[in-house]
This record gives structure tokens, C-alpha cells and sequence, in this order.
């Protein structure tokens, strides 16, 4: 077994995180008891038609404990920096999102100086990840469908990301992102990825199986023949 999948397999768990701004999907998906954060961009939470303070913090509400993504929007250094300590105020569960950009790398560094965890996002490639990995990155978001959608293979710079991570030993956690459906997961796993970030319909996609429903049809229609319950002691 390859050294970075047997590390993430055997040293970690594969965490999975919700990527939208939508509260009710947040809410259905913690009920699961699988569920390890949230991530959210610009995008998702402009779609929420609510305030970005008030959409982190029912997230937080949401999913004690978990790690909730919120993207800054400035470009230029000092903008960034000014953001980040701002979102990053709001609650301890936030991971403060970050563009790989210059200023962005920079602002990662500052920010592991004070101990303000990052997720760098809008990654494509394993250079791209090494230099969010050696800023100090807390997580490294690579984009899988976006690469995917160019008709190119983008789960191939994920295996990349993994290897390096594990052979420098970088604390930086790699997040796939930009997920399009069940397979992205597997592929994922495969990868010994850390992290998957998926949108809601394709989590829930996760626990169908055919076989599964059958099977599970067929358990109860002979329980149910044969009469049986489980709460009637006197029928033994
Ligand atoms: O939120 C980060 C990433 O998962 C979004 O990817 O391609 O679905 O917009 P995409």
C-alpha cells in the first residue's frame, strides 16, 4: 500500500464537510451523525439571500464543533487580512477561506503565525498546493469538477497533493472539492484524500445502493410473513 494512502487511512479518518450555504440541507445532513463541517464560497452563500454573518454563524449553530469555511472577497493583502480577522472573530469553528493567490499565500502565513486556521481555495494543481502547504495552510481545497468539466482528469493533481503533503509532512489537509457526484468520493478515498466537500444531493447520494433497498425489502417482507415482532415478550 502506497505510503500516503496507508498514512491517511491509518492515521486519520476521511473527513466529510457539506459545501453549501443552505441551512435546512446543513441541518439534515449534521442529523446523520457524519458529518465533520461545512464549506462555503461567495457563491453559495450570495444564493442564501442572507447576510454572511448571520448565515456563518447558524452554520456553527448547526454542526457543533464542526469546521465552517467562510471565503474572504478582497484581493489586495491588506484587504484580505483585514477580513480574515474579522470572519475569523465571529466563532472558533471558523476556517477562514483564502484564494491562491499572492496576496492570499501571504495572508496564510500571517495568519499561521496566529494560530487562525485557513482553508486555501480555488486549487488546480500540486504547485499550487505546495506553496498553500508550505504557507501553512490548514486545509488545501483542490477542485475536482471544475478540471473535470475541461475534459481533463481532476482527481490527478488530489493523488499528487496527497503524496506531497505526506512526503514533506505538512500538516495541510487535502480537501477535495469542486465535487460533481458519488464517484468523486470513491476516487477521493482512493486518493487517501483527508477531506471530501460535496454538495447535499451528492452526500445523500452516497448511502444508495440498489442492492441495499432490495435487500432490505426482502428482510422485511419474510420478517413480516412469518409474524414476528420484537416488542410482544409473551410470543418469545
Ligand atoms: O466550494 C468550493 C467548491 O466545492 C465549489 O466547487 O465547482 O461546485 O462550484 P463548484
Amino acid at each position: 500500500m502506497q505510503y500516503e494512502i496507508w498514512h491517511a487511512r491509518y492515521t486519520r479518518t476521511m473527513k466529510l464537510f457539506v459545501d453549501t450555504g443552505d441551512i435546512d440541507e446543513i441541518r439534515r445532513a449534521a442529523e446523520w451523525g457524519i458529518l465533520d463541517g461545512v464549506t462555503t464560497n461567495p457563491t453559495l452563500i450570495a444564493k442564501t439571500g442572507r447576510g454572511f454573518r448571520d448565515t456563518v454563524l447558524a452554520i456553527c449553530q448547526a454542526v457543533p464543533g464542526g469546521d465552517i469555511s467562510a471565503e474572504v472577497v478582497a484581493t489586495d493583502y491588506e484587504g484580505m487580512l483585514r477580513e480574515a480577522l474579522e470572519i475569523s472573530g465571529w466563532n472558533p469553528q471558523i476556517v477562514v477561506k483564502v484564494p491562491l493567490i499572492p496576496p492570499g499565500v501571504r495572508l496564510v502565513r500571517t495568519l499561521a503565525e496566529k494560530g487562525i486556521r485557513t482553508n486555501v481555495t480555488l486549487v488546480f494543481s500540486v504547485s499550487q498546493a505546495l506553496l498553500a502547504a508550505k504557507a501553512g495552510a490548514t486545509y488545501i481545497s483542490n477542485f475536482v469538477g471544475r478540471v473535470d468539466d475541461a475534459s481533463a482528469d481532476g482527481m490527478e493533481a488530489v493523488a499528487e497533493s496527497v503524496e506531497m503533503v505526506a512526503t514533506y509532512g505538512y500538516d495541510a489537509e487535502i480537501l477535495v472539492a469542486s465535487v460533481r457526484h458519488p464517484l468523486h468520493v470513491v476516487q477521493a478515498v482512493q486518493a487517501g484524500a483527508h477531506v471530501a466537500t460535496m454538495p447535499f444531493k451528492v452526500m445523500e447520494m452516497l448511502f444508495k445502493h440498489p442492492l441495499t433497498d432490495l435487500g432490505l425489502q426482502r428482510f422485511l417482507d419474510d420478517w413480516n410473513a412469518a409474524g414476528l415482532t420484537i416488542f410482544d415478550r409473551a410470543s418469545g
